[in-house]
């Protein structure tokens, strides 16, 4: 008998981002609530899974997905008018996942000084720093 179980397929490879930027002159904050219901549904269908933080003022976002998805995602949400002073302090390859639970969580960032803080750090020293901070957020579902 032949075997007919599929081939199994090699993971996509994955991809990460971590950008600042603020919201625009604009918006209210409450657009937050508008961005997230459109977000979650669209990265839970197409593996992305991160984080953003918001404190009121300055968004911090920590994306991570196959690469051509997250790719052509970074692409739109920095022509997003939403926000501008976009910059992005982190981007590489992943070899595994840094997140699972999420399409994408949301925390409120208590501390504006702390985001501010973070905005000024680039490449590792800004992925590690996040990531260390990251058990201090107050996640919400
Ligand atoms: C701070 C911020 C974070 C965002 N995060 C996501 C996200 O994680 N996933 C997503 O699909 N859209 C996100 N968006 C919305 C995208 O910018 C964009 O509106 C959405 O992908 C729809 O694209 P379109 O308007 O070109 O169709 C975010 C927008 C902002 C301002």
């Amino acid at each position: 008998m032949p075997d007919r179980s599929p081939t199994p397929t090699a993971p996509l490879p994955l991809y990460e981002f971590l950008y600042w930027s603020q919201l625009a002159d604009s918006q209210s904050p409450t657009a937050i609530g508008q961005i997230l219901a459109r977000a979650r549904p669209f990265n839970a269908s197409n593996g992305i899974t991160g984080l953003l933080v918001f404190d009121g003022q300055r968004f911090c976002q920590h994306l991570e997905g196959p690469t051509v998805a997250v790719e052509a995602l970074m692409g739109r949400i920095a022509a997003d008018e939403r926000h501008s002073e976009l910059r992005i302090a982190y981007e590489g390859p992943l070899a595994e996942r840094r997140y699972r639970r999420f399409d994408m969580g949301y925390a409120q960032a208590e501390d504006p000084m702390q985001m501010e803080h973070l905005a000024m750090l680039r490449g590792d020293d800004a992925l590690q720093k996040f990531l260390a901070l990251r058990p201090s957020f107050d996640i919400q579902s």
